[in-house]
């Protein structure tokens, strides 16, 4: 398949490039677009053989379930049975945003969708380019524009790394703002599944309830979680806490290993061979902005072993910490 690539001003998207990408996904084609939070692949959400695609292009397990972008409130009463006053509160506050919440789910939006479920995630997106594309084409259901497995694309070039001759169109609207995926709830236990670019400190303040899903579970709360995920091809090794002073020491003895940390501890260790670095660790966002697109970097530069330092838990922090314990091959605390 040949892929068009489309460059879109995000801050004034261009109307008849966007109209190109509504009329590919209305009929039936996949279009990879940025969002606020990372790249997605999308496709009409009513259209089951065109949601089909998806897991084929990224080569995704078909039971772990998308996400449905949405541009209006009219849009929301299509995909979803009913919204609860919770809902209501939340929607108020962080639409559009990277806060994707779970409902029931209407009759409408195909199984594949939902991968069975008898739920839909779904959010409002505030990338304008997104919400744009989402108005013209309607209801667009889409997982992270990445092969699965991988880590979420935040830029084109990432993207076409990934999904170039495999989908119609990819949308080149520059660099992801928060750079980590939205956080995913669930109304009925007020629980997050995921955490993600809204944090859980903002959640609070609306909603002093709100739980956090902790663990591995049997049977996982959010289908996506079982799976591994945002994995570099090289070994990642995970330094926590009190166990970040032993970089320097594993450094030593893995020379061509790549370290990844903060710009305090490579300063403080003078470190500056294979030395790559996350931010500061005052500015988690930035971390958070830069994390894919760093472990991406490393993979391409042929690493094989990356020693990465971790970051607290607090504000996006909590994101960045998620997706790096899933990357890693090992943790040392
Ligand atoms: O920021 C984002 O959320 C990005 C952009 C493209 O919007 N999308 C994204 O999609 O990260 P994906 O497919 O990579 O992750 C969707 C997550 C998965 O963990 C999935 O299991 C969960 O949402 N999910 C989807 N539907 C669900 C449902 N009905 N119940 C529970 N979890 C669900
Ligand atoms: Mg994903």
């Amino acid at each position: 398949m040949k892929t068009k690539i489309l460059k879109i001003n995000h801050q004034k998207p261009q109307a008849s490039q966007i109209k190109k990408a509504a009329e590919a996904i209305q009929s039936g084609g996949l279009v990879a677009f940025p969002t606020e939070t990372v790249y997605g692949l999308g496709a009409n959400a009513f259209n089951a053989t065109a949601v089909r695609k998806i897991f084929k292009a990224k080569g995704r397990p078909s039971d772990n379930p998308m996400i449905v972008h949405i541009y209006s409130i009219e849009d929301l009463e299509r995909v979803v049975k009913s919204i609860p006053n919770k809902a209501k509160i939340l929607i108020k506050k962080f639409w559009p945003g990277p806060l994707t919440l779970v409902f029931d789910k209407s009759p409408a939006i195909p199984k594949e969708v939902t991968a069975n479920l008898d739920t839909v995630a779904v959010r409002m997106p505030s990338n304008k380019i997104a919400l744009e594309l989402i108005r013209l084409a309607g209801p667009i259901a889409a997982p992270s524009a990445n092969v699965s497995g991988t880590p979420s694309p935040t830029n084109a070039k990432d993207v076409i790394q990934d999904l170039k001759g495999k989908v119609d169109i990819i949308i080149d609207g520059g660099n992801a703002k928060f750079g980590v995926e939205s956080t995913v709830l669930d109304l009925k236990s007020i629980t997050i599944l995921r955490p993600g670019a809204i944090t859980y400190e903002q959640i609070k303040k609306v909603i002093p309830g709100v739980k956090i899903f902790k663990g591995l579970a049997e049977k996982p709360a959010s289908p996506g979680m079982k799976y591994r995920h945002y994995s570099p091809k090289a070994k990642l090794i995970l330094f926590e806490g009190k166990s970040i002073p032993q970089i320097p020491v594993w450094r030593d003895e893995n020379p061509d290993a790549a370290v990844l940390c903060t710009l305090e501890t490579a300063i403080d260790n003078r470190m500056n061979h294979n030395t790559f670095l996350l931010g500061r660790q005052k500015r988690p966002d930035i971390i958070a902005r830069n994390l894919f697109s760093n472990l991406r970097r490393l993979d391409r530069l042929g690493y094989e072993l990356i020693l990465c330092e971790g970051i607290s838990e607090s504000g996006i922090g909590m994101a960045v910490m998620n997706r790096l314990r899933k990357a890693a091959s090992k943790i040392v605390n």
